[in-house]
C-alpha cells in the first residue's frame, strides 16, 4: 500500500492474505523504524514520550489493548494513564450507544488537551471503527484525529504508527473482514499474574440484536498449537489464573485443519494440564453449543474456575426465537440444573436484554420468571440499543415508556435473588487468587473466589499474585470480608 494513498485520506479496505510469521517479521521491523521516530520526539521534548491507552467494552478490547502497548512500550514510549499523553488511543466499543457516545465525549475533551501540546497524536481503534458513519462524522467533526484503524488489522499496529509519524494527515485503514492471524507480536499485560488469552475471534451467531458480527468479522479459531504455547510462555512469565476468551467459546474448534480437530471441552482438558496455571476461566459460553462434554470436563477439574456466564438475553421463546437465540426457556432451564447438579459449587451469571423489538410486559414476565428459577448468582441488565446495520434495528422498536418500568421492574427480581444467592457460602473457607490492594482500606487485599466474588481480607502488597485459604466472615451484597486462614 503506498503512502501516497493514506495521504489522501481515505477509508482503504484491504484483506490481503500473507503468511503470518513473515507479517510478525514485518511488524518487528516497523518498531524499529518508529523506535527513531521516538527517539526524535524525546529529544524535542527533553524526555521520555508518554503514551495512554483507553479501553472501553469487553474483555476482547482489554486484550488487544495489552497488544497496543506491548508495540507502544517497545517503541519507547512510557505508559501512562492519564491522557494528557503524548500519544492518545482509544479502543472503543459499540455493542450499544452510549458506548459510541463516551468516545465522542472523551475525543472532545482530548481536543482540547491537544490545542496545547500541537506535538500530541490521537488515534482511534477497535469495533466502533469498522462502522462507516463513525469515520465519516470523525473525519467531519474530529479533525484531531491522528490516526484510525480497525478491528481486524490491529496487528499492523506498528506500521501504521510509522506511517502517523511520518504524515501530518488523518491516517484511516479499516478492513471489512479477514482470515488472517498473526502470533507473537509484543503484549505488555495489565496484571502479571493473570491473564485473557484470544482462542477464536469473530462470531458466526447473527443474534438479531448484536453488531459484534459485523465489526468483529467472521469465526476463527487460533490453533490448539498456538494457544498452548502462549499459555505455557505466560505460566512460565509467572501467570497463574488464565481467561481463555472468545464471543462463544463453545463453537471453538469449527474451520480447524483436520489434524488440529478440537472441541472446547477438549481444548480446556489440555489447557488445565500445563504447569503453572492454577487457575483457568472462560468467556462467553452460548446456552445453545454448551455440551455435556464440556460440564465433564468442568466438574472433574478442579483447576477450572466455579463461574459460567450464560447469557439469557431474553426467557421469553417467541423473542428469543426473533433474537436468533436457538434456545427456548426451557431448555436454558434443563441446561442450568443439568450444570448445577454435575457442578453444585458453580455460580451462574448472565446478560439480559429489555426492550427488545416486539417484547411486551408478559414477556418481560417470562425473563422473570426464569431469573427466579434460575437463581443466576448476577445478572447483567441491559436495556436494548438499536445498532444501525442489524436485522432488529429495522423493526417496530419498544417505547421507553414500557421498556424502563420493565427494566427497573426485572432488575428489582435480579437484585434480590443474586443478593440471597451470594451469601450462600457464609463462614466456609475459599481459596482466592489476590488481585489488589483494598481501594477504600489499604490495610485489606482483595482477592478473588474461583466462583468470581471478590472478597476483602487483611493482608498486604505481598500477597499480590498469590493464592490463599480465606474465610468468608460475612457477605455484603456482591463481596464477602473475610479472614487468611492458615493449615
Ligand atoms: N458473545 C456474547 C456477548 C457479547 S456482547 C454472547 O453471545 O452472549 C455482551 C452483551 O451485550 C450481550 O450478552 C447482550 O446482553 C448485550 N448486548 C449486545 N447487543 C446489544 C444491544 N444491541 N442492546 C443492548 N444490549 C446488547
Ligand atoms: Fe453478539 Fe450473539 Fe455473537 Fe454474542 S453470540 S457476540 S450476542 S451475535
Ligand atoms: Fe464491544 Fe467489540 Fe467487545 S463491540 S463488547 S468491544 S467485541
Amino acid at each position: 500500500m503506498s503512502k501516497e494513498s493514506l495521504k489522501n485520506n481515505t477509508v482503504l479496505h484491504d484483506t490481503a492474505s500473507e503468511n503470518a510469521g513473515e507479517e510478525t517479521k514485518r511488524q518487528f521491523e516497523y518498531m524499529e523504524k518508529v523506535k527513531g521516530h521516538v527517539a526524535d520526539l524525546e529529544k524535542e521534548l527533553g524526555r521520555k514520550p508518554t503514551a495512554c491507552v483507553v479501553t472501553f467494552g469487553c474483555q476482547m478490547n482489554a486484550r488487544d489493548s495489552e497488544k497496543l502497548l506491548g508495540v507502544l512500550t517497545k517503541v519507547g514510549f512510557e505508559e501512562v494513564e492519564t491522557e494528557d499523553a503524548d500519544f492518545v488511543i482509544y479502543n472503543t466499543c459499540t455493542v450499544r450507544d452510549n458506548a459510541d457516545q463516551r468516545v465522542f465525549g472523551r475525543l472532545g475533551y482530548v481536543g482540547g488537551i491537544k490545542k496545547k501540546k500541537p506535538w500530541m497524536r490521537i488515534a482511534l481503534c477497535g469495533c466502533m471503527m469498522q462502522e462507516q458513519s463513525v469515520i465519516e462524522k470523525i473525519q467531519k467533526s474530529y479533525r484531531h484525529v491522528d490516526l484510525i484503524f480497525g478491528t481486524h488489522n490491529i496487528f499492523k499496529f506498528a506500521e501504521l504508527l510509522n506511517t502517523m509519524f511520518e504524515s501530518d494527515r488523518m491516517i484511516i485503514d479499516i478492513w471489512k473482514d479477514t482470515d488472517q492471524i498473526v502470533e507473537d507480536l509484543p503484549i505488555v499485560r495489565k496484571y502479571k499474574f493473570k491473564s485473557g488469552i484470544n482462542i477464536m475471534f469473530g462470531c458466526n451467531n447473527f443474534c438479531t440484536y448484536c453488531i459484534v458480527p459485523y465489526v468483529r468479522g467472521r469465526e476463527r479459531s487460533r490453533s490448539p498449537k498456538d494457544i498452548i504455547r502462549e499459555i505455557e510462555y505466560l505460566a512460565s512469565d509467572g501467570v497463574k489464573e488464565i481467561m481463555l476468551l472468545g464471543q462463544n467459546v463453545n463453537s471453538y474448534g469449527k474451520g480447524l485443519p483436520e489434524n488440529e480437530q478440537l472441541s472446547f471441552a477438549e481444548l480446556l482438558s489440555e489447557v488445565c494440564k500445563v504447569d503453572g496455571i492454577e487457575r483457568v476461566r472462560f468467556m462467553t459460553s452460548h446456552p445453545k453449543d454448551l455440551s455435556d462434554d464440556l460440564i465433564k470436563v468442568i466438574a472433574e477439574n478442579e483447576k477450572v474456575a466455579r463461574h459460567i456466564h450464560l447469557p439469557l438475553q431474553s426467557g421469553s421463546d417467541e423473542i428469543l426465537k426473533k433474537m436468533n437465540r436457538h434456545y427456548t426457556k426451557e431448555s436454558f432451564l434443563l441446561l442450568v440444573n443439568k450444570i448445577k447438579q454435575a457442578i453444585p459449587d458453580v455460580s451462574i451469571t448472565t446478560d439480559i436484554i429489555v426492550g427488545f423489538p416486539g417484547e411486551t410486559d408478559s414477556d418481560v414476565d417470562e425473563t422473570i420468571d426464569v431469573v427466579r428459577k434460575a437463581a443466576f448468582d448476577n445478572a447483567f441488565t441491559f436495556i436494548y440499543s438499536k445498532r444501525t446495520g442489524t436485522p432488529a434495528a429495522g423493526w417496530e422498536q419498544v417505547p421507553e415508556s414500557v421498556s424502563k418500568p420493565n427494566f427497573d421492574r426485572l432488575l428489582k427480581v435480579v437484585q434480590e435473588t443474586a443478593r440471597e444467592r451470594a451469601s450462600r457460602f457464609t463462614g466456609q473457607t475459599h481459596r482466592v487468587l489476590v488481585e489488589e490492594i483494598n481501594e477504600q482500606d489499604s490495610s485489606l487485599v482483595t482477592g478473588r473466589m474461583s466462583n468470581n466474588t471478590l472478597v476483602h481480607f487483611p493482608g498486604d502488597a505481598d500477597l499480590i499474585g498469590e493464592f490463599v485459604d480465606v474465610k468468608l466472615n460475612e457477605c455484603h451484597g456482591f463481596y464477602y470480608t473475610g479472614e487468611r486462614v492458615f493449615e
